[in-house]
């Protein structure tokens, strides 16, 4: 993944617990390398909106906190990467989350000649993760990330890039909060291991300021910034 994105054919994985920082840190690789950002999480809550069958299956599961079936999400995946703006790779944020994921992927891979995926793990303590979830708004218009705690819009409510409105996600209450974290531990975290007994897996500080994890991602992937 060293320089730009003509060189860029595989994917890029973003693993980590909800509330890692792996949407944050996507729009910033995706300013670098201009690759399509892939969240598995974004694709069903734009099925949701629209009203379709897989939204009206996924949006119970979601609203629990638990995982969407495999075979929804791989279905919606190869989907996606089979469109043209694919073809010199992808950044996946929140895909994969089980081993059944992790495994039907390498299969396509394979198939597409792209190779292992990269990796990047943000690791960041759990007691960080709920009040990172709990104080996170998102732009309605255009998606901007920002915080009440730590990152807040210079106007309440706004979005500082086109005025937009903040909401807050349905399953960032905390109750929901705590069972998405269990469906991490339980079906996700395994992962990690999957990776690293690959070699595919970089470890990046998630704990760190957003800007600082971002410069440690973008060296990882080979850029200064
Ligand atoms: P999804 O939308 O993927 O949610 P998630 O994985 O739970 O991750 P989040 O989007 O909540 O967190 P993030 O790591 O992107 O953090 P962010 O950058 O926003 O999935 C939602 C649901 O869809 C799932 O529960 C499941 O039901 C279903 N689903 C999706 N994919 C699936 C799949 N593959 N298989 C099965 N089901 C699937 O940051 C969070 C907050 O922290 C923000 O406020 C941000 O400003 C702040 N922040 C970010 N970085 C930092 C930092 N370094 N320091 C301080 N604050 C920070």
């Amino acid at each position: 993944m060293a320089s730009g994105a003509s060189t860029v054919c595989r994917a890029l994985i973003l693993l980590g617990p909800p509330g890692a920082g792996k949407g944050t840190q996507a729009k910033a690789i995706v300013q670098r390398f201009g690759l399509p950002h892939l969240s598995t999480g974004d694709m069903l809550r734009e099925h949701l909106a629209a009203g379709t069958e897989l939204g009206k299956l996924a949006q119970p599961i979601m609203a629990r906190g638990e995982l969407v079936s495999d075979e929804i999400i791989l279905g919606m995946v190869e989907e996606r990467i089979s469109r043209v703006d694919c073809a010199a790779g992808f950044i996946f944020d929140g895909f994969p989350r089980t081993l059944g994921q992790a495994e039907r992927l390498e299969e396509v891979l394979k198939r597409r000649g792209a190779g292992e995926p990269m990796v990047l793990y943000f690791a960041v303590d759990y007691d960080a993760l709920t009040r990172r979830l709990s104080g996170r708004r998102t732009c309605q218009t255009c998606g901007a990330i920002y915080n009440v705690h730590d990152r807040p819009p210079k106007t309440d409510g706004r979005c500082d890039v086109d005025g937009g409105e903040l909401m807050t996600r349905p399953d960032d209450r905390e109750e929901v909060i705590r069972e998405r974290l269990a469906a991490y531990d339980r079906q996700t975290k395994p992962l990690v291991e999957y990776y690293r007994s690959r070699g595919a897996l970089r470890e990046v500080d998630g704990m760190a300021a957003p800007g600082d994890v971002t410069r440690k991602v973008l060296a990882v992937l080979g850029e200064r910034d």
